[in-house]
């Protein structure tokens, strides 16, 4: 183990914010679970030097105010954070309003040894996820040139199977091209993603592969329909090393919120 002080980013996932800000998904008021996830991150892996949000910022009715309220309280932390979209949000406003300021919809942030770069997976009116032609061709010309930095990549949706029948339907239909083009680029460390609301950690071609847990209401693992899990919203931290190591985990609030409604049968 090396001694330096690592490279600390912090991963939010689909909180699903509604245009009312007392809105209810499932039961639950998104907007106060996602506020205790932020104060949980300021209690407990902070300071960190980015976050990376990895859509669904809004549930079914994306409007430019919901995504600054997202913005407003993620820049109370006082950290760079990169978003980018996924099924639930409307990809083209998310940009629009997200193009300033500490919350920005970049695709590409570097630090140190170590660069992140964001896909889009989302597809207009689809559940499931896509990556065009043309994020492929930027991502991999990005890997080509810059052989010499760790290189994370996150995206919303799952470009390999999480083992949930019903939730493996919306994954990434073309993800085995992402997955077949980073066996070519041995800096690729760690391949990370939202949408299943669950932790999953995995492996592949020695690439880390990771997703995480909703601020929101979470997915019970290994399901083969619809199935809320009864375990409190959360984030993901990662340590990253210059010598290319990674350390990783989640945080969960204290308490499962006691509104949510288990008797949802989809979403
Ligand atoms: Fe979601």
């Amino acid at each position: 183990m090396t001694q330096e002080r690592p490279f600390r980013i912090i991963q939010i996932t689909d909180p699903h914010l509604l245009a009312d800000q007392k809105g209810v998904f499932a039961g639950l008021t998104t907007q106060n679970t996602f506020e205790q996830v932020l104060k949980k991150i300021k209690e407990t892996y902070f300071p960190c030097d980015l976050i990376i949000a990895t859509g669904d910022i809004v549930h079914n009715d994306a409007a430019e105010q919901t995504y600054k309220r997202f913005a407003d309280a993620v820049s109370k932390l006082g950290i760079k954070t990169i978003v980018t979209p996924g099924n639930h949000d409307d990809a083209e406003i998310l940009k629009k309003t997200l193009r300033n300021g500490l919350v920005t919809a970049d695709k590409h942030y570097t630090a140190g040894k170590w660069q992140f770069f964001l896909l889009d997976s989302s597809v207009k009116n689809a559940v499931n996820g896509h990556l065009k032609e043309q994020e492929l061709t930027e991502l991999e010309e990005l890997l080509k040139k810059t052989p010499e930095y760790h290189t994370l990549i996150a995206m919303h949706h799952h470009p390999v199977s999480v083992g949930c029948r019903w939730l493996d339907m919306s994954g990434i239909d073309n993800g085995s091209r992402l997955m077949d083009m980073v066996e070519k680029y041995p800096n690729v460390k760690i391949i990370m993603w939202g949408h299943v609301h669950q932790d999953f950690v995995s492996e592949k071609n020695k690439v880390n592969l990771v997703a995480t847990p909703s601020t929101c209401i979470q997915f019970k693992p290994k399901q083969v329909d619809f199935c809320l899990d009864r375990l409190p919203p959360g984030f993901r931290w990662l340590d990253l090393y210059n010598n290319g190591h990674a350390e990783t985990g989640i945080v969960r609030l204290d308490e499962l919120p006691t509104e949510i409604d288990f008797s949802t049968s989809g979403y």
